[in-house]
């Protein structure tokens, strides 16, 4: 029997989770895994937590170095988030010789070239398998096939908040009250701006990246937008098209280039990415060999995230071995995509003003699919135009929406999403 020594830091919602599935599903794993995983101690800078989950004095501290240089603990847990001190926890316990286990998506995007060279040179393992679609057992599986099975594309719901904010407002509900109940139900972090602004999809997308592809992408280089721009009318309209308006991260290899990024798409129902709602996530995987996949499930909450957090535990004590290899590529950019755009401008209800934006379309040559504004509102000063484009190019038409915008005939910045096939 395999002893493993647990050193658990950070004791909030999927800190309490990892310590109740250990402690619940114990006998369980020592019988499947022949392991034997011992909590040795705990961190947090809150007492009441250790008095709430009844856990001894002598098995509690508040000084998370009592751990990562303790003697007898060979796994360190860190579940506090943020950058800084997770930074130094993550260093501090690979120095030390043990192996380190993270939810946190920005420590591994930001950092984790540099922690896995660490981990390398003192022969230790760095696991983050809960850092990117919570529950969902996504990274360890990528592992699991990456070496037989080149990997083309992914395409990920990742943020649990920005999916369940679209879903209720596909049923009426306003932004600030769908956002006010993802806050309530737990999956919202801590700060929401880093949710809806993409940046939480981001710090997945660049973790992807890495397992996918191999590339060490950094956050700067990636187009990143989130779901700020959007109304219900956007939402209403997606679903007379048939479509599904989703916040995806995006991967993708084009020969020797690499294409990420983070924006609103317009799916259409039949797309399997469309029926990822509420709080849901979902990553699907294009590869050569084994064609596509869709991994499905709750991308954040106390179980589900600690259940992958103690994956990663069983994982180290079973010894399964997976060399990084790195490749490089040329980075993509937005302004090359080519697609059919869903474009929404808050135009002025005068005469001559429809005809002032189409011309400028036939300028720039874009050619128009449809164009229709939302009945209901025919009578404000400023009503919603929908403009669906034929296949055009992202620069020219953001650029002309640009000047579209500065235009007193405009009230509002327009909104510019991509149908993706
Ligand atoms: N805030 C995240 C989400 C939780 O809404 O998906 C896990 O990263």
């Amino acid at each position: 029997m395999k002893k493993i020594n647990i050193g658990l830091i950070g004791l909030g919602t999927i800190g309490e989770g990892v310590y109740k599935i250990l402690n619940s599903r114990r006998s369980e794993i020592k019988k499947s895994y022949g392991l034997e995983l011992n909590i040795k101690s705990c961190c947090d800078i809150s007492p009441n937590i250790a008095k709430k989950l009844k856990i001894k004095k002598e098995y509690f501290t508040n000084n998370y170095n009592d751990i990562v240089f303790s003697k007898d603990i060979d796994v360190v847990i860190e579940l506090i988030g943020g950058l800084k001190i997770s930074k130094d926890i993550a260093i501090k316990t690979l120095q030390n010789n043990k192996h380190f286990i993270t939810a946190n998506k920005a420590l591994i995007a930001e950092n984790g070239t540099e922690l896995k060279k660490i981990a390398k040179k003192n022969n230790v393992k760095i696991l983050y398998e809960a850092s990117v679609g919570g529950g969902i057992p996504i990274l360890n599986s990528i592992q699991d096939f990456i070496s037989i099975n080149k990997i083309k594309s992914f395409y990920g719901i990742l943020n649990g908040t920005c999916n369940y904010i679209l879903t209720l407002m596909s049923q009426g509900i306003e932004f600030n009250d769908a956002l006010e109940k993802a806050q309530k139900s737990g999956f919202a972090e801590a700060d929401p701006t880093l949710d809806i602004n993409g940046m939480d999809t981001a710090h997945k997308v660049v973790v992807l990246a890495n397992e996918c592809f191999g590339y060490n992408a950094k956050i700067k280089d990636l187009h990143i937008s989130g779901i700020n721009n959007i109304s219900k009318i956007d939402l209403e309209i997606a679903k007379n098209l048939n479509c599904k308006i989703k916040l995806i991260g995006i991967g993708k290899v084009v020969k020797n280039s690499i294409d990420l990024r983070i924006h609103l798409v317009m799916i259409n129902h039949s797309n399997p990415l469309a029926n990822v709602d509420n709080e849901l996530n979902a990553v699907l995987i294009d590869s050569e060999n084994l064609g596509k996949t869709m991994k499905y499930g709750f991308g954040a909450g106390m179980l589900p995230t600690a259940t992958s957090v103690i994956s990663d535990i069983v994982r180290i004590g079973n010894q399964k071995e997976h060399n990084f290899i790195e490749k490089k590529y040329k980075n993509l950019n937005i302004s090359n995509l080519n697609r059919k755009f869903y474009i929404r401008l808050n135009l002025e209800n005068k005469a001559g003003n429809l005809a002032k934006i189409t011309s400028k379309f036939a300028k720039y040559k874009i050619n128009i699919e449809k164009i229709f504004q939302n009945p209901e509102n025919v009578n404000s000063k400023y009503v919603p135009v929908i403009i669906i484009s034929k296949k055009s190019n992202y620069k020219v038409i953001n650029n002309l929406l640009s000047q579209f915008d500065k235009l007193s005939i405009t009230n509002k910045k327009s909104l510019l999403i991509p149908f993706e096939e």
